[in-house]
């Protein structure tokens, strides 16, 4: 998919099924089972190199797996994630764009934060650089929030988000990831906003789900609620990435249980 499809899966409301990858072994196979789009997420930080968060992760780091996941799945949709603090100042951020789009190969980048964020948001976008949003939770600021938890659970919290998400929107991102958050907030998000909408632990009612490659395979020790074992279902890892696609087209995925 590239980013103007993306758009149209929206207006279709037919919704996006998005994995993380970071190879291109799995992400060619995942393309092959009709996996929509990518994101090179810094939870290689965790998934890969077995750290404790994503904070340690560079953008070196992130370009290599992207270079990769770029070589496997041809000429689907490659977002890759913006490291902590390289998105701290304009020039850091149009710095490391220009190495996850070019040694990378990344179509777009993301990066975590909201209003704060809109004017460097801006200045990459003004540069060519399609950028992704994410908010919600925020991993990148685990050691200052002091945990994995969800967000926007209080009302303020709930229109705060809301209120990042259009100022994101303002600054010209293409699409906008929203992390851990109550099913009806993912779904005022979608309502709010004419970019596509991809949900993680936010209900079923986004524009579409993402979930992180090792987690839908069952490789994750303690799984958040809600991840699915993929691979518990489909039999094989073709099968698993097909049927995480299929729930996700059918909205059967996640559920009441797998959502806040
Ligand atoms: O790094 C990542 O995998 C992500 C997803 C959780 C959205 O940012
Ligand atoms: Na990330």
């Amino acid at each position: 998919m590239t980013r103007t499809r993306l758009r149209q899966a929206k207006t279709d409301r037919q919704p996006i099924a998005m994995l993380t990858a970071y190879d291109a072994g799995f992400a060619r196979v995942a393309a092959a089972a009709g996996v929509d789009a990518f994101l090179v997420g810094d939870s290689l930080g965790m998934v890969v190199q077995g750290q404790r968060d994503t904070l340690a992760v560079t953008v070196e780091d992130v370009a290599y797996h992207a270079a990769m996941v770029r070589r496997g799945v041809g000429e689907a949709l490659v977002v890759a994630d913006m490291p902590f603090l390289s998105d701290a100042t304009v020039e850091r951020a149009l710095d490391a764009a220009g190495v996850l789009m070019g040694e990378g190969g990344a179509d777009m980048v993301k990066l975590e934060g909201g209003a704060e964020k809109a004017g460097i948001v801006r200045a990459l976008t003004d540069s060519g650089v399609p950028v992704c949003g994410h908010v919600g939770l925020l991993p990148q600021r685990v050691r200052k929030l002091g945990g994995y938890r969800v967000q926007g659970r209080e009302a303020a919290d709930a229109r705060r988000i809301l209120e990042d998400a259009q100022a994101l929107v303002a600054a010209g991102i293409d699409l906008l990831v929203v992390e851990c958050v109550p099913s009806e907030l993912g779904r005022a998000l979608a309502e709010a906003v004419d970019v596509p909408v991809i949900g993680i632990g936010a209900g079923a009612d986004t524009d579409g789900q993402v979930l992180v490659m090792h987690d839908m395979l069952g490789l994750t020790e303690k799984p958040p609620r809600f991840v699915r074992d993929f691979l518990a279902d489909g039999g094989s890892i073709h099968g698993a990435f097909a049927a995480f696609v299929e729930a996700v087209r059918a909205r059967r995925f996640p559920t009441a249980e797998e959502s806040f």
